[in-house]
C-alpha cells in the first residue's frame, strides 16, 4: 500500500548567491521566506512587510514581476537590472539571485543543536519624537504614529484597546514615546525612551511539565528559567485522559483551559520575580506544545484529535492577545502558538525541527522524541517525513512492575558487571524503582550479559550457571510464577527489593516496537538503510536520559555507529525560543507543515509485520 501522505505542491529550485545555498520550495514562497529556510540572512526591518525597502535581492536567473512596493522603493534603473523587494518577490519557476552583504553585522545567538540564530525578534521597539499637532497639522494621533513608524520602515495597525490609549499615552509624553510593536500590532505607546527593556517568554508546553524561559529580546540573553509541573495532571497523566475529562461536558474543557493558563500565569510570576523584569514589559510569549495541549490553552475542543481521522480544530501557527486566553503579561501583549504537523505530531516537534534544522539540513538525520507518543522525524533538505507512534506508558515507568516516575531514588542507569548490578539512582538515593532511563538500560544489559535471548525471553538460574558467575545467576529468580531479576535486595533498598520482571520486558518491547516500527516505515518510505544516517538525534525530557548504546542494543533505534547518536535535551524549549528571537526562524516554522510530510502509521497493511520484526532484539554482533 502507498504511504498516506498529505500532498505537497510542486517545489521550485533557488539558488541564493554568493553562497550558493539552494533550497527547493512551493511555488508562489516569496525570496524572503526562502532565504529564511535555508538561513540565508536578508537585510530587513519591517519583517517582510514591504514596507522597509531592505530586502533588496538581484535576480540573475528567472524572472518575478514588478510589485507595487518595488515601484516605491526601487528606481527604474534598479528595476530593469533585475532588483526586487524579496519579501514581495514571489519563486515561480527555477531562479539564482544574488543577495547583497548585510550594511551591519547582526547579532546572532547559539540555540539548539549548534544553531546560529539571528537575533531578529517579531516584538520591535522603536523610539519616535513625534511633531505636536497643530492647526496645520490635524493629523490623528492614530495617522501621526503610521506615518512615524512608516519612515522607520515599519507598518502598524492598532485596534480599539490600543487606540483608547493613545490621546493619554502621546499627550502625557508631549509625544516623546516609544512604539512597541509585535509584527505589526501595535501593542503599546510608553513614554520617553523604554528601547531597552523589551522581554517575552518562551514555554514548552508538555503534557507533564510546563518549561518558561524569560528572554532578553534586544540580546538574546536568558533571565529567568521556571520548569513545573502541568497543573492538567491532576485529570490525567496523558493526552487521551485529558481529552476524556473534556467529553461531555463544558465545564471539563473550561477547568482544563484554566489550568494551563494557572501553570503559565504561575511560571511568569516566578520568572519576573526572579529576574525583575516587570510584567508589562513582557510583550510576547511562544508555546510550543502537543496539538492537545495547544487546544486545551486555547479552550478549543480537542475531541476530535482522539478520535479517527484525528482532524482537529486548528493546526496552524496561531496569533493572539494573551489576555484573551487568560495570560498575564502586558495587557496588549501576544501569544504566538507553534503550527502543527499533524495530530500527533504537533508544535513541540515542530519546535524541535526548527531547533535541530532536520528538515533544512543537507545530512540525512532521524530526530525521535520519546515519550508516551513517539513522534519521528527523518529527513534533509529535500525531503522530510513524520509520524507519530503510540509507545504507551511504559517509558514513564508505568505499567512496570517496579516502575516510577523520574524523582529521587529512581534508577536511571543499570550496568551489569561481571558479578554485580551497578546501579545509578536519581539524587544518589536508595533504590526505590525503575525510571524509563533505568527500564533501557536494565533490558540492553540483561540481553548483553546473555540473562536474556533476543526474543527477550529471560533464561532461569539453572540455564545460565556455568555461564556467568553464580552471584549473577542467582540473581534470576521466580515471583509468582513469573521470571524476574533482582536489581536491588531488600538489604540494598533498605526496604522492598526491585524487582524486573518477565512482564516488565514485554512492556518495553511493545513500546520500543511501536517506535522502532515508526522509524522503520519512515525509512522505508524514504529508501534509506541504517548506514545512510548521518544521525540520529534523541530529544525530549526522557530521550535526552536514555543512554545512547542502550537504545540501540534494543533496537529502539537503527544500528548505526555510536558517534552517530546523540541526545539533544529539550528541542521543544529551545525551538520556542528561537521563535521568540528570531521571526525569520518563526517564518520557517511556519512553513514546516508544508515542507515535512505526515505519515499516517494507522491503517498500514504493512504496519503488523513491521511491527512484529522489530518487538525482538537485533543480534549483538550486527551493531556497527
Ligand atoms: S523586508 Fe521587504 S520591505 Fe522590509
Amino acid at each position: 500500500m502507498e504511504p498516506t501522505t498529505i500532498p505537497k505542491t510542486e517545489k521550485v529550485k533557488v539558488t541564493f548567491l554568493p553562497k550558493e545555498t539552494t533550497t527547493r520550495v512551493p511555488a508562489g514562497t516569496t525570496l524572503f521566506h526562502a532565504a529564511a529556510w535555508t538561513g540565508q540572512p536578508i537585510e530587513s526591518t519591517c519583517g517582510g512587510r514591504g514596507t522597509c525597502g531592505k530586502c533588496r535581492v538581484q535576480v540573475i536567473e528567472g524572472s518575478t514581476p514588478i510589485t507595487p512596493a518595488d515601484l516605491q522603493h526601487l528606481s527604474q534603473e534598479d528595476l530593469t537590472t533585475g532588483w526586487r523587494l524579496s519579501c514581495q518577490a514571489e519563486v515561480r519557476d527555477e531562479m539564482v539571485v544574488q543577495v547583497p552583504r548585510l550594511l551591519t553585522t547582526p547579532k546572532t545567538a547559539m540555540f539548539g543543536v549548534g544553531r546560529q540564530v539571528l537575533l531578529d525578534p517579531n516584538v520591535h521597539k522603536v523610539r519616535l519624537k513625534l511633531e505636536e499637532p497643530t492647526l496645520h497639522d490635524q493629523r490623528s494621533d492614530f495617522q501621526r504614529l503610521k506615518d512615524a513608524l512608516l519612515e522607520e520602515g515599519f507598518a502598524m495597525s492598532a485596534d480599539l484597546a490600543v487606540l483608547r490609549s493613545l490621546p493619554t499615552a502621546l499627550r502625557g509624553a508631549e509625544f516623546d514615546v516609544t512604539a512597541v510593536l509585535s509584527g505589526e500590532t501595535l501593542v503599546a505607546v510608553e513614554p520617553g525612551d523604554t528601547t531597552g527593556e523589551c522581554y517575552g517568554i518562551a514555554f514548552d508546553l508538555g503534557t507533564t511539565t510546563i518549561v518558561g524561559t524569560l528572554m532578553d529580546l534586544n540580546n538574546g540573553e536568558t533571565r529567568a528559567v521556571i520548569s513545573t509541573l502541568n497543573a492538567q495532571a491532576i485529570h490525567g497523566g496523558d493526552v487521551l485522559s485529558r481529552i476524556s475529562h473534556t467529553m461531555g461536558k463544558k465545564e471539563g474543557l473550561e477547568e482544563l483551559q484554566h489550568l494551563a493558563a494557572f501553570t503559565i500565569n504561575g511560571i511568569i510570576e516566578r520568572v519576573t520575580a526572579e529576574s525583575g523584569v516587570p510584567a508589562s514589559r513582557l510583550y510576547e510569549i511562544t508555546v510550543a506544545g502537543n496539538l492537545t495541549m495547544i487546544h486545551l490553552l486555547m479552550g478549543i475542543d480537542p475531541e476530535p484529535i482522539s478520535v479517527t481521522p484525528f482532524a482537529a480544530a486548528a493546526a496552524h501557527g496561531i496569533d493572539l492577545k494573551a489576555r484573551e486566553i487568560g495570560i498575564s503579561i502586558h495587557p496588549e501583549g501576544r501569544v504566538y502558538l507553534f503550527p502543527a504537523i499533524g495530530a500527533y505530531v504537533g508544535g513541540d516537534i515542530v519546535a524541535g525541527l526548527l531547533a535541530t534544522a532536520v528538515p533544512r539540513g543537507d545530512k540525512l538525520r532521524l530526530f525521535v522524541d520519546v515519550g508516551t507518543n513517539g513522534e519521528i522525524a527523518l529527513g534533509h533538505e529535500q525531503r522530510t517525513v513524520a509520524t507519530a507512534a503510540p509507545a504507551g506508558p511504559a517509558f514513564e515507568g508505568a505499567e512496570i512492575s517496579c516502575g516510577m516516575r523520574a524523582t529521587t531514588g529512581a534508577i536511571e542507569g543499570v550496568q551489569i558487571t561481571d558479578d554485580t548490578v551497578v546501579l545509578q539512582t536519581i539524587d544518589d538515593a536508595p533504590p526505590v524503582g525503575l525510571c524509563g532511563s533505568g527500564l533501557v538500560d536494565v533490558v540492553a544489559q540483561l540481553y548483553r550479559r546473555g540473562l536474556m535471548d533476543p526474543t527477550g525471553r529471560m533464561r532461569s538460574a539453572d540455564e545460565v550457571r556455568g555461564l556467568v558467575p553464580d552471584a549473577l545467576a542467582s540473581r534470576l529468580v521466580n515471583v509468582e510464577g513469573v521470571r524476574a531479576f533482582v536489581l536491588a535486595t531488600a538489604d540494598e533498598t533498605g526496604g522492598r527489593p526491585v524487582v524486573f520482571t518477565q512482564k516488565d520486558v514485554r512492556q518495553l518491547q511493545f513500546a520500543k516496537g511501536s517506535i522502532a516500527s515508526g522509524i522503520k516505515v519512515l525509512m522505508n518510505v524514504m529508501g534509506v538503510k541504517p548506514e545512510d544516517l548521518h544521525e540520529v538525534l534523541l530529544a525530549g525530557a526522557f530521550g535526552s536520559y536514555i543512554h545512547p548504546d542502550a537504545a540501540r542494543i534494543i533496537g529502539l533505534v537503527p544500528a548505526v555507529a555510536l558517534d552517530r547518536i546523540r541526545a539533544v535535551g529539550n528541542a521543544a524549549g529551545e525551538g520556542a525560543k528561537i521563535g521568540l528571537l528570531s521571526y525569520r526562524e518563526r517564518e520557517a516554522a511556519e512553513a514546516m507543515p508544508a515542507r515535512v510530510e505526515y505519515i499516517e502509521l494507522s491503517g498500514r497493511e504493512d504496519f503488523n509485520d513491521i511491527f512484529m520484526g522489530v518487538l525482538g532484539f537485533p543480534p549483538l554482533d550486527s551493531l556497527p
